[in-house]
């Protein structure tokens, strides 16, 4: 487990880069959990900057699914935050994105947490004693568990 506390959100940005940059690879799932406003957009926008993506990030809250170009292959981005049940997941393939190579990125994980692989990263954000610090932490599950 690392624990982080972001100040502003160029440190988050900064601290998704960083994590992306040392620890991601194709076929990586990350679920991104904590309440509105506490930083799961800024930590992916980093991600992708890490990683080479040249497209606009922004949460595809219509769409469900963005799909970005990156250095080292695809990346799918979801936000599950309107998702009303599970079984809308099976509707877009979700399950085909999880079991694809490219990286998933995945906002309101914890709504879909029966269809999430047991081998992936969980990234916990709370809010902190100000308006500008976040507390992140980054668990990567497997690890966790051996
Ligand atoms: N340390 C910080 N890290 C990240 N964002 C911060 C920080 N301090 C302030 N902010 C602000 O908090 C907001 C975070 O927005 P962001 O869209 O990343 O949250 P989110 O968790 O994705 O929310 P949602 O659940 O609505 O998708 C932004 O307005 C950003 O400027
Ligand atoms: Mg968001």
């Amino acid at each position: 487990m690392e624990k982080w506390q972001t100040n502003g959100e160029q440190e988050t940005i900064d601290l998704g880069a960083s994590f992306a940059k040392t620890k991601l690879k194709l076929g990586d799932v990350v679920a991104l959990i904590g309440e509105l406003g506490s930083g799961k957009t800024r930590f992916i926008k980093g991600i992708c900057s890490g990683l080479g993506v040249s497209e606009h990030v922004s949460s595809p809250s219509f769409t469900i699914v963005n799909e970005y170009t990156s250095n080292i292959g695809k990346i799918f981005h979801f936000d599950f935050y309107r998702i009303a049940s599970p079984s809308e997941l099976s509707e877009i393939g979700f399950d085909d994105y999880i079991y694809d190579e490219g990286i998933c990125l995945i906002e309101w994980a914890n709504r879909v947490k029966d269809l999430l692989p047991s081998n992936r990263y969980d990234v916990l954000f709370t809010l902190g004693d100000s308006d500008t610090v976040r507390e992140i932490v980054i668990n990567n599950v497997n690890e966790e568990i051996k």
